[in-house]
């Protein structure tokens, strides 16, 4: 995405978001993200703006809700020499500054009343004016918008136009929380993790079972923000080689009830998943035993590393990978079996990309939904 910051993902409800991204991408129209706190709404921002036309363009963002009412709109709109005491002289605002590329209003629900129209205008007509001046200006600069508060909420008691919503929320995309994207919560553990071992220069290769399983069972209520704090914490404070429950020092939650079943295959992709963590780790990538330790073939696993974006993580694995020997049958045991049984439909084929979704997609296939 030329930002440094890649969005990891392979589960269908963030490849369905990466498919939204990618067809909107191509439009001039506003979008509307809204999410969860840390759920990845400006980096989804940018990268709409990186994958559209406008990305030479400078991205430019502003948030409505951390600016004092007072300076919002200049800092928005610009302002002319004089408008207020303390104007000395003429100041583009970030719009104009987004000229060619694109203007992120992140906290758009905060917009006060007489912003919301000063935008609406902006959207309509491509028009606006600076703070104390007289003529229309026009700016070409693409909106894209995020808010974690409900904005159809705030419409019922009139803090939100509902022209604007309709202008802005156009092209929605919403990001669900990481608590519903299944396996995400564990690639994007490895991948943190990696990071931040490069960055401390630790020699961390992976979990203990005991901390996958509490990978697993926290509910991340501040998302993927706080997944990757916790992970770059614990891998600072991990004294062995392997991040534990204690370094991740999670809260102790009331165990929650689960209101609705998984389905069978976003089950099987969970603990699928779930295991290849685990054999990672414990084989510190060694794919060779990681394949007999869970009974698969060598190509079988390294397929559905690849499937689950985890490749990247068995780097030994490569040479070893069309291997023309033939693989050896074997009884299927655990979960991670050949998929002879025909109990439970094989999930990766199906469902990803033939590219793994380590990385923000180029071109993947539609997500088949689950
Ligand atoms: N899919 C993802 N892959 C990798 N990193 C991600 C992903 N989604 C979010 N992040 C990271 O999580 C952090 C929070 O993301 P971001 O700031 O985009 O969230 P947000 O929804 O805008 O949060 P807030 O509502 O608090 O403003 C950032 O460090 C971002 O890089
Ligand atoms: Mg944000």
């Amino acid at each position: 995405m030329g930002t440094g910051d890649e969005m990891v993902g392979a589960s269908p409800s963030i490849c369905a978001v990466f498919d939204l991204v990618r067809k909107m991408a191509n439009t001039e129209m506003p979008v509307l993200i809204t999410g969860e706190t840390g759920t990845g709404k400006e980096l989804t921002a940018r990268a709409i703006h990186e994958q559209s036309s406008r990305k030479h363009g400078s991205f430019v963002p502003i948030n409505c809700g951390a600016i004092p009412e007072t300076l919002l709109e200049s800092e928005l709109f610009g302002h002319e020499r004089g408008a207020f005491t303390g104007a000395v002289q003429q100041k583009k605002g970030k719009l104009e500054a987004a000229a060619g590329g694109t203007l992120f209003l992140d906290e758009v629900g905060d917009l006060l009343p007489t912003l919301q129209v000063k935008l609406l205008r902006f959207l309509q007509e491509g028009t606006f004016q600076r703070v104390g001046g007289q003529e229309a200006r026009h700016v070409d600069a693409r909106v894209l918008a995020a808010t974690n508060v409900d904005l159809k909420t705030a419409i019922e008691k009139n803090l939100f136009r509902v022209d604007l919503y309709y202008r802005l929320g156009v092209l929605h995309i919403h990001l669900p929380p990481l608590r519903d994207r299944g396996e995400d919560i564990l690639l994007m553990a490895m991948v943190f993790l990696k990071q931040a071992a490069v960055t401390y220069r630790k020699s961390i290769r992976g979990y203990t079972p005991q901390a996958v399983d509490v990978l697993r069972a926290y509910s991340w209520p501040g998302n993927v923000r706080e997944l990757s704090n916790r992970v770059r914490r614990a891998v600072i404070m991990a004294e062995g080689t392997e991040i534990t429950p204690y370094d991740l020092d999670l809260p102790v939650e009331k165990v929650q009830v689960a209101e609705s079943l998984d389905s069978l295959r976003a089950a099987h992709r969970r603990i699928e998943m779930e295991l290849l963590v685990k054999a990672i780790s414990l084989h510190r990538g060694n794919l060779t035993r990681m394949a007999r330790d869970l009974e698969v073939s060598r190509s079988t696993l390294y397929r559905k590393l690849r499937a689950y974006g985890l490749e990247k993580f068995v780097p030994a694995a490569t040479p070893l990978l069309f291997s023309s020997r033939p693989e050896s049958k074997k009884s299927a045991k655990l979960s991670l079996q050949d998929n002879q049984s025909g109990i439970l439909p094989e999930p990766t084929v199906v469902n990803l990309p033939s590219e793994p979704l380590h990385q923000f997609p180029q071109s993947v296939e539609p997500p088949v939904s689950l």
